[in-house]
């Protein structure tokens, strides 16, 4: 039994591996140890205080996957909903459906009677006026008014040190089965309605018991477009270690022609319960715990430097 996750998954690691403890499923483990990560104020990537989208909305995503049956849920540019992986979780389990989004997927929420709240912390919205106000002042004051100009500055006005952070979870449970997490309010100062690649089932998330799971951070506009997460476990059913499966992946994110190329990285497991993680930036680092473990470890990602500088 193991939870593997990126590194802001540690304050909700330990809720995940109590609940493999108490032979709960992989995919109850996922949950218990996002709904930690999305509550935590200190964390301006991922649900409650996540940073505002360009007019100043907090705009979640989040999707969860099986890999004992392949069955999947997710919602994307959700507002007003503390925890969108637990209505992830409720797509998948209650509808005929995978995906549902903004208005559809708050209407969902309602009608399961999930709370709302105020998402957007004073300290969220203190930096979101002070990076429009300082980087496109041309913008700031007529932000509803003229969004086909607000377009062009969605890269400038960015939080460079936070703009598209997220929380993976994998999980193995004590049958052996395997299953993903992934929320995040995506990339910070975001064109309203923009889904990154975290509720994008293939992109962001995959878990299948058969060859392993995989769950990616950083820009989700690349991990869409080269279907990351899935990759990862395709190139395993493929018979690449988990390693050279993550590396191969890498170098197809190097193919991207993008201008605004950005981190990526990628936390991987295989049905054996061995792990890695893979980043396009130097040191980067994952977590890790067993059931046997009192805490988390904190590892290094496998660095796959990008052919190209990152611009
Ligand atoms: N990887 C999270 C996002 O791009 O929204």
């Amino acid at each position: 039994m193991i939870v593997v996750a990126s590194k802001n998954g540690r304050v909700g690691i330990a809720a995940a591996v109590d609940v493999l403890r108490r032979g709960g499923s992989a995919v109850d483990a996922v949950e218990a140890g996002i709904i930690p990560v999305e509550s935590n104020p200190e964390d301006h990537s991922v649900g409650y205080s996540g940073y505002p989208n360009l007019i100043g909305e907090v705009e979640l995503d989040a999707s969860i996957m099986d890999g004992l049956t392949l069955a999947a849920g997710a919602v994307g540019a959700i507002r007003g909903y503390e925890h969108p992986i637990s209505i992830a979780r409720k797509v998948m389990e209650e509808l005929p459906h995978c995906f549902l989004v903004g208005t559809g997927a708050e209407r969902f929420a309602k009608e399961l009677g999930f709370p709302t709240r105020d998402l957007l912390t004073e300290d969220a919205r203190r930096v979101w006026h002070q990076i429009l106000e300082e980087k496109a002042p041309e913008v700031y004051g007529q932000r509803m008014k003229y969004l086909d100009s607000i377009r062009r500055f969605v890269k400038i006005t960015a939080d460079p040190e936070k703009p598209n952070e997220t929380v993976n979870f994998l999980a193995q449970d004590v049958k052996g089965n395997i299953a993903c997490g992934v929320s995040t309010s995506g990339w910070a100062w975001k064109y309203p309605g923009r889904l990154g690649d975290s509720p994008v089932i293939g992109a962001g998330n995959y878990a299948d018991n058969r060859y392993g799971a995989a769950a990616c951070t950083g820009r989700g506009e690349m991990a869409i477009r080269c279907a990351t997460a899935r990759s990862i476990v395709l190139y395993m059913k493929m018979g690449l270690a988990l390693a050279e499966a993550g590396r191969e992946a890498f170098r197809d994110l190097d193919a991207l022609v993008d201008p605004f190329a950005g981190s990526m990285n990628a936390v991987a497991l295989a049905p054996d319960g061995s792990h890695a993680a893979f980043s396009n930036m130097p040191e980067a680092t994952y977590i890790y715990m067993t059931a046997e473990m009192g805490e988390p470890v904190e590892a290094a990602r496998i660095f796959v430097p990008p052919a190209k500088p990152l611009p």
